[in-house]
């Protein structure tokens, strides 16, 4: 099973069998309020029947059709619907089928595009401790999660990580974005400046740090990244596989922060979760650089058999119906006091020493067991789903991201079913 304790799973199962709206089935009849939407991806609530519907639909007319030198409508349909969402200038969309895939395609595209450029020395990529950008070796290697990436040899070389920005003793318990820790985007500085900005092609960051335990950037640290990488010539590229699609309260982070990168990774969210797809936003300068030579040459020899697959595109087209019509791409915004003042409500119970809540995704994070990482917030989780609660596990902290249609009273259940456990706990 993926990142599962096997043997303590298949002793003690949790299996879910239904699912609607806001809650799971479980195999044993119970209902499970949906905390985290899945996997951080069932934003606009589970069996949404219009893409049940449209995936059936498509699965009847073109189940399949290649995308390597052929093609079918729908990816070029959805990727004009996709970018009128997306930050200004992001205008083209390459199609995969995860968000690790996204991770290594912008990896990929952002090395290319210095090759292309006559910059091919730009071969390094930065990415930043605790990050989680998927499993691919591109992923794992700009990752900063350590038990993800230390079975599994050198990895890629010439990486190099920023420090995490997440410091308790300055920034514990922050509303709204930490004041503190902007001045930590000058690693990137000092990291160019220790390979030769010439060596260095990309850095990635996820604009708010999800699966080790949702870490918003400091007020000002995404900018200065920015402003760093537009002195330097480097590439940004925001991985906004949790992030995208309206968990902040703005379609993507970039917009929600103000700053525009120059790729954007996507998955998740793009289809509710309900069909594998990532997408790959680029800018339309990074675009044109490949767009020279010989006309029958392939500019990009990347892609995946299952690139704009035409039933997750069916998929994303629906999911893309629901988001415009209910608003759920900016829906997180009107419920983000609320939801951020339900999550500090929990500072002063026994073993809390963090809360961490930005749009429509929170942070719990609790006091290390000595010797026994993470023992206390799997304790939480199994508690919580015994309850009728699903919430995740990640590292110390319980994370939370419910589905973006999630009501006030919901939001009650999820925090004060946390509360009753944490209060409870030995
Ligand atoms: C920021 C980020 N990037 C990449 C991924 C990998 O996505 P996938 O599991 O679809 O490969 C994830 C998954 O949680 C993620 O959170």
């Amino acid at each position: 099973m993926p990142f599962t304790a096997n043997r303590q799973f298949k002793a003690h199962p949790r299996l879910l069998t239904q699912a609607d709206g806001m809650y799971f089935k479980t195999a044993d009849g119970r209902r499970v309020l949906d905390g985290t939407a899945g996997l951080w991806c069932v934003n606009l609530g589970h069996s949404r029947e219009a893409i049940s519907l449209a995936v059936a639909r498509q699965i009847r007319e073109l189940d399949f059709a290649p995308t390597f030198q052929m093609g079918h409508p729908l990816p070029f349909e959805l990727a004009a619907r996709l970018i009128k969402h997306a930050p200004d200038g992001l205008n083209h969309v390459f199609f995969t089928n995860s968000g690790s895939e996204a991770v290594d395609t912008a990896l990929k595209i952002a090395l290319a595009y210095h090759q292309l450029r006559g910059e091919g020395a730009r071969t390094r990529l930065i990415g930043r401790e605790r990050a989680y950008h998927g499993v691919g070796f591109g992923g794992i290697s700009v990752g900063g999660m350590v038990n993800n990436r230390r079975l599994f040899g050198p990895l890629l070389t010439g990486v190099d990580h920023l420090r995490h920005t997440l410091d308790l003793e300055h920034n514990a318990y922050s509303r709204g974005l930490p004041a503190w820790g902007a001045h930590l985007a000058e690693d990137l500085e000092r990291l160019i400046a220790l390979h030769g900005a010439s060596t260095v092609a990309a850095v990635i960051v996820e604009p708010v740090q999800g699966s080790a335990g949702v870490i918003p950037p400091p007020q000002g640290y995404l900018q200065r990244l920015r402003e760093i990488c537009d002195r330097y010539g480097v590439l940004l590229i925001f991985d906004e596989v949790i992030t995208g699609f309206g968990r902040l309260g703005a379609p993507f982070g970039a917009q929600y922060f103000g700053v525009r990168p120059d790729l954007i990774t996507s998955a998740k969210g793009l289809t509710n979760g309900s069909i594998p797809m990532g997408a790959v936003y680029v800018s339309n300068t990074i675009h044109d650089v490949f767009m020279h030579g010989p006309e029958n040459v392939i500019e990009l020899f990347h892609g995946y058999t299952y690139s704009g697959h035409p039933v997750a595109c069916a998929a994303a087209l629906a999911a893309l119906d629901i988001y415009e019509q209910e608003n759920l791409l900016t829906r997180a915004s009107t419920l983000a006091k609320y939801w951020e003042d339900a999550a500090h409500a929990l500072k002063g119970l026994p073993h809390v020493i963090d809360i961490r809540a930005i749009g429509l995704v929170a942070a719990v994070e609790f006091a290390p067991v000595p010797d026994n990482p993470g023992k206390r917030a799997y304790e939480i989780f199994t508690r919580c789903f015994e309850r009728g609660v699903l919430v995740r596990q990640a590292g110390e902290a319980i994370a939370l991201s419910p589905p973006l249609i999630v009501n006030p009273q919901q939001i009650d259940t999820l925090f004060g079913t946390l509360a009753e456990i944490i209060h409870d706990l030995p």
